[in-house]
Formats: C-alpha cells, sequence, structure tokens
C-alpha cells in the first residue's frame, strides 16, 4: 500500500491529470467560439483581474492602447525570431497589418476567453503542488520528482506561447507548436502518475508480455501523435480558408481543405483496424479484467467516438461544439494510448519503498 505522502503526491498528480484535459477542452471552446482575442492583453483582461461585462467599463480609446500593447508584444517576438534566423517569419509579423485592426468589446467573448485563463491558473497551480509533492521521491525515484519539475518549466513556456497565440492573430503553426506542448505536459503528468502508482501486483499479466506486442503498442500510439499532427494541419487549412475567403459561408470552408482531410479520414479508419488488431493480441497475452484490457476498450471507443465527431465535423459545416469535443477526444485518446504503452512496458512486479 502507499504512504500518507505517496498518497498526497499520486491525488494531485490525477487531479493535475483531470485539470489539463479541462484546460484542453476550454482551449478548443475558446477557439471554436473565436474568443481568442476577448482579452486583448495578457495576463490581465482589460487590465482588471476581474473583466469588464459591460462597454461602459472601458476607458475611451481602449482599442488604441491595446492595439499598440500588441504592435510591441509582436515586436518583441519578431526580433526573437530573427535573432533565432527566422527572419522571413519576422517580417511577415511586423507587416501584419490584420493585428492592428481593433477588436470589437464583446463580453460572451471575453469571458470565455477569461474562464480559460482561471482554469489554466488553476491548473498552474496543481502542477506546481504536484512537483512539491513530488520531492518525497527525489532519493529513490528521482525521476518522478525531476520531470513533475520540467513539467512546471514547460507551463510557463507553454503560458508564454498562449500569449503569443493571442497577439499574432493566431499564427496557424504557433497554435499546433500549443497543442503539441500541452500533449506533452500531459504526457509528462500521466508517466509520473503510472510511476508513482504501479509498485504492486495488480496489474501483473497472465504471461509476460511479448516484446512484440509492446512494439506494435509503441508504433500505435506513434501513429495516432501523426495522426493529431495532420489533424491540426487540417484546421491550419480550414483558418486559411476562413481568412483568405472571408466572403465563403461556413458551408463552403469543408469543401475547400482538399486532400489532407481525406488522408485524415481514412488514417482515422486504419487506426480502428490496427487497434482493434493490438485488442486481440493483448487478450492472449493478458486477463480480461487487467488494466491493460480495460484501456484497449476506452482507446478503441474513443476512437470511434472520434470518426463519428469527425463525420459531424466535415458533413455539417464544423459546428464549433464539434470542434470542441474533437479536440477533447484527441488528447483523451492520446492519454489513454499513452497510458496503454506504459502498462504493456511495465515489468510485472516492481517494488519501491521510499526512504
Ligand atoms: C483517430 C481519429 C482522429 C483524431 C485523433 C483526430 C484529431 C484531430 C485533431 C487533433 C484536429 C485539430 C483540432 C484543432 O486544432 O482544433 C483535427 C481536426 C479535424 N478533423 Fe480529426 N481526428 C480524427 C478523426 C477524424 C475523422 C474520421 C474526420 C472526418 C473525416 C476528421 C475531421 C476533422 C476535421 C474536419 C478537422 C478540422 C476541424 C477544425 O477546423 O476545427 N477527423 N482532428
Amino acid at each position: 500500500m502507499y504512504s500518507k505522502v505517496e498518497t498526497r503526491f499520486i491525488t494531485t498528480n490525477l487531479i493535475t491529470i483531470i485539470a489539463l484535459f479541462v484546460l484542453i477542452l476550454a482551449g478548443g471552446v475558446v477557439r471554436s467560439s473565436g474568443s481568442g482575442m476577448g482579452c486583448p492583453d495578457w495576463p490581465k483582461c482589460f487590465d482588471q483581474y476581474i473583466p469588464p461585462t459591460n462597454i461602459l467599463q472601458l476607458p475611451i480609446g481602449y482599442q488604441t492602447k491595446y492595439v499598440a500593447q500588441r504592435v510591441k508584444k509582436n515586436e518583441k517576438f519578431a526580433s526573437l525570431l530573427s535573432k533565432m534566423g527566422y527572419v522571413d517569419l519576422a517580417t511577415k509579423i511586423r507587416n501584419d497589418e490584420s493585428i492592428k485592426i481593433p477588436e470589437e468589446f464583446n463580453a460572451t467573448k471575453t469571458y470565455t476567453e477569461y474562464i480559460n485563463r482561471l482554469i489554466g491558473a488553476i491548473t498552474g497551480i496543481f502542477l506546481l503542488l504536484t512537483c512539491f509533492f513530488a520531492k518525497v521521491y527525489i532519493k529513490n525515484q528521482p525521476k518522478i520528482f525531476w520531470l513533475s519539475l520540467l513539467n512546471l518549466v514547460l507551463v510557463f513556456f507553454q503560458a508564454w506561447l498562449g500569449s503569443i497565440v493571442v497577439s499574432t492573430n493566431l499564427l496557424a503553426w504557433v497554435i499546433t507548436l500549443h497543442i503539441l506542448v500541452a500533449l506533452l505536459i500531459l504526457a509528462i503528468a500521466i508517466y509520473t502518475y503510472h510511476h508513482a502508482k504501479y509498485k504492486s501486483l495488480d496489474n501483473v499479466a497472465s504471461k509476460p508480455i511479448p516484446t512484440l506486442v509492446k512494439f506494435i503498442s509503441i508504433i500505435l500510439f506513434l501513429i495516432t501523435i501523426f495522426q493529431i499532427t495532420l489533424g491540426t494541419h487540417v484546421r491550419e487549412t480550414v483558418d486559411y480558408v476562413v481568412t483568405t475567403f472571408p466572403a465563403l459561408t461556413r458551408n463552403h470552408w469543408v469543401a475547400k481543405i482538399g486532400e489532407s482531410l481525406n488522408y485524415h479520414r481514412d488514417l482515422a479508419l486504419l487506426i480502428l483496424i490496427l487497434n482493434a488488431g493490438l485488442y486481440l493480441l493483448v487478450l492472449q497475452n493478458a486477463k480480461r479484467n487487467s488494466k491493460m484490457v480495460k484501456y484497449l476498450n476506452i482507446t478503441l471507443i474513443l476512437i470511434v467516438l472520434q470518426m463519428v465527431v469527425g463525420g459531424v465535423l466535415s458533413y455539417l459545416s464544423l459546428p464549433p461544439t464539434a470542434q470542441a469535443l474533437h479536440i477533447l477526444l484527441a488528447s483523451l485518446l492520446f492519454g489513454a494510448q499513452f497510458y496503454l504503452v506504459l502498462l504493456l512496458m511495465q515489468k510485472p512486479f516492481i517494488n519501491y519503498t521510499l526512504a
């Protein structure tokens, strides 16, 4: 069984994982409702800790002030990019006139973005607590402490990236990087949770899991990461279509996406078939009621749900609710598959004891 300090870490780590999923959903809602610019400044919102609900609460000339702030921030980002050798991109950001168009105040969008930031702050606090409580593992499982610390650093980077996403008018590749960093933070949190939790025999397989099965599970996890990256490319294309053809109505966006959507759709079917194959392989080696089989069930259900939501996106003109759900399901699938890989890779018995 676990000691009190171990239980405290495991519980906090689990809450952090749940908070990360909620945060990814909140990010999806912000994007699908177009609320990214709901708060023009960062970290405060309209210079306030609790944002206004009415335009009358804002000072005259507020729009000019925030546009100026934004231009300044983008200039800083552009000079960083120049120093890193991305001169063309820096010039593109400097010459982007669209960022000079002030956003109209919209209380719903402001509060959508504000709630997203609150959830972000709460998640940050849980990541901090997780790292603090991980101190108990420094001696016997230092990996847990150092990875929790790395996650804390990553979350600061992610918050900075979030502010760039907003000020550069949602620059396509920055959003993709933002999603991938979110998944990395999630993977680290799942990894530390798994390592702190599994020191008992409750997950032992009927027979040792063959190396080939472990290898296949890793390949399938990598294919899912590829599918997520392909999905973000599809989304970048949608964003491009929306900005390049402003006259197009929503029901024409999907038709303009092109080949990448077909690849994305077909790969989903392949992912389903391959994971069903893995299910059969694992069943030959593990108990039916083992955690591995449970997570394979979850994986298959998530793939099917993701395909249904993908179909809704493609054939019902990208409804905003489906957009938010699609990114949440993608992160749940990523989490379930990663956990499954960890379960399959785990030695039948690991007995760690704290000093
Ligand atoms: C394993 C299955 C799937 C995964 C993991 C997945 C993942 C993703 C991800 C991560 C995005 C980017 C979301 C964003 O950045 O906001 C995306 C976008 C998209 N996916 Fe999928 N997807 C899957 C299956 C499908 C299927 C079967 C279809 C239907 C043909 C589909 C249609 C779309 C569309 C239309 C978008 C663009 C949505 C937007 O612009 O908001 N997806 N997908």
